[in-house]
């Protein structure tokens, strides 16, 4: 049976929350926006008792998205939940997310309280957030690290005490993905009111297997993933949102899944959070990076040219690029070469177009991509017409 896995977005909290990511209100609002317009299920706005500002931008979203949920984060304090509660009151679809850690490194160092004391705040905090909403998450932090046998315990109490959603965090990207598949398993087994609530997973990219790991999860029976756009988030980041959701979408064959997102999206939500935050993706990030759809290699270029399945798993349109990118370069071969220059409206035989390949392999070699305006300049050398710029050929770029 079909199972849809549900999309919380943590970009305006987690992902706000790391260096050089931070948005003012009217830009998280935009964002807010294009989330929704994304499909995401729930769209966490921010940690509203950190600052006035984030109350008031947490406040404002809850007030504008109707589609999806509206989170607010809060630590188990009271007054962290009342702020939390009032920030979201006006949502729609308001949501009360509460944490505290359950790792004994956490709970020694830097709660300084016993095992005990951390159930009873967790359940005090939750029977708190529903006085006020009806939608309650209960995260542990640190969870990966956590002793099992405390953590089937304090989720059974959390959702005891009214949790609909029970998230287990990898906050430091610690678990491998088996190890943390058999994590969600058992607490899918030992948790015994567990079917009383939202089972959510929460995973951080220290190693490079937060989305890994997320899947894993969602193989044991994880029904909400938590993940953050271009992956942005503490340290090392989040699990990337568009690499899940595309992972499912493309491999149906393997995951009986879905989930809400209109993949078309995802595109421009990259691209709106990178202009925003003047942070580009890097070009070889999977599925919205500059070279995701790009090929530069002639064999490849020959085998995309004739059918775009030869090397490209799913379409570049599947996620909101107009089409893929062919790259003219010294891996390029004449047959790419060819397509591009008809494309730019030249007819070229046989003879001139080993002509041009040659000029380009020779430029190729001096600069690294050959663009539209060298392709121009070539053209206008081979047949005698003025070349705008010829000096960028020369120089190399
Ligand atoms: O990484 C983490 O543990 C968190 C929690 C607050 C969910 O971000
Ligand atoms: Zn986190």
């Amino acid at each position: 049976m079909n199972r849809q896995i549900q999309i919380f977005d943590t970009t305006l909290r987690d992902g706000e929350q790391s260096p050089g990511y931070s948005m003012n209100k009217s830009e998280k609002l935009r964002l807010a926006r294009q989330l929704e317009r994304l499909g995401a299920d729930v769209i966490e706005a921010g940690f509203p008792i950190a600052s006035d500002g984030d109350f008031d931008t947490v406040k404002k979203i809850a007030e504008t998205v109707t589609e999806s949920s509206v989170a607010g984060l809060c630590r188990t304090r009271p007054i962290d939940i009342e702020t939390a509660a009032k920030a979201v009151e006006k949502a729609r679809k308001p949501r009360i997310h509460t944490f505290i850690a359950t790792s004994d490194i956490h709970m020694k160092y830097k709660l300084c309280k016993t095992r005990e004391e951390v159930v009873d705040s967790a359940v005090k905090a939750v029977e708190l957030a529903r006085s006020y909403c009806d939608d309650v998450e209960f995260s542990a932090e640190d969870a990966s690290r956590s002793d099992p046998q405390f953590l089937y315990e304090i989720f059974e109490a959390a959702i005891s005490a009214g949790a609909t959603v029970i998230n287990v965090p990898d906050t430091v990207g610690y678990a491998l993905p088996w190890e943390f598949g058999e994590l969600i398993k058992g607490i899918k087994e030992n948790v015994s009111n567990i079917d009383d609530a939202v089972l959510s997973v929460h995973c951080h990219n220290d190693l490079g297997l937060a989305v890994a790991n997320s899947l894993f999860a969602v193989q044991n029976g994880a029904e909400q993933v938590e993940c953050t756009i271009n992956g942005i988030g503490e340290r090392a980041g989040n699990a990337s949102l568009e690499e899940i959701v595309m992972a499912i979408e493309t491999r149906k064959n393997n995951m009986n899944y879905s989930t809400g997102i209109r993949t078309k999206e995802i595109y421009p939500a990259s691209q709106l959070l990178a202009q925003i935050t003047g942070k580009g993706v890097q070009p070889n990030k999977a599925i919205v990076g500059d070279n995701a759809f790009a090929h530069e290699a002639g064999i490849h270029q020959h085998g995309v040219l004739k059918n775009p399945l030869c090397y490209e798993i799913m379409t570049p349109e599947s996620v909101g690029l107009t089409c893929n990118k062919i790259v003219i370069g010294k891996h390029s071969g004449r047959f790419a070469l060819g397509k591009k220059l008809e494309e730019m409206g030249y007819q070229l035989n046989k003879d001139e177009l080993n002509t041009a390949y040659k000029s380009v392999t020779r430029l190729a070699d001096k600069k690294k991509v050959v663009d539209d305006h060298d392709l121009i300049s070539i053209m206008a050398m081979m047949r005698n017409q003025p070349a705008p710029e010829p000096q960028k050929i020369a120089s190399g770029g």
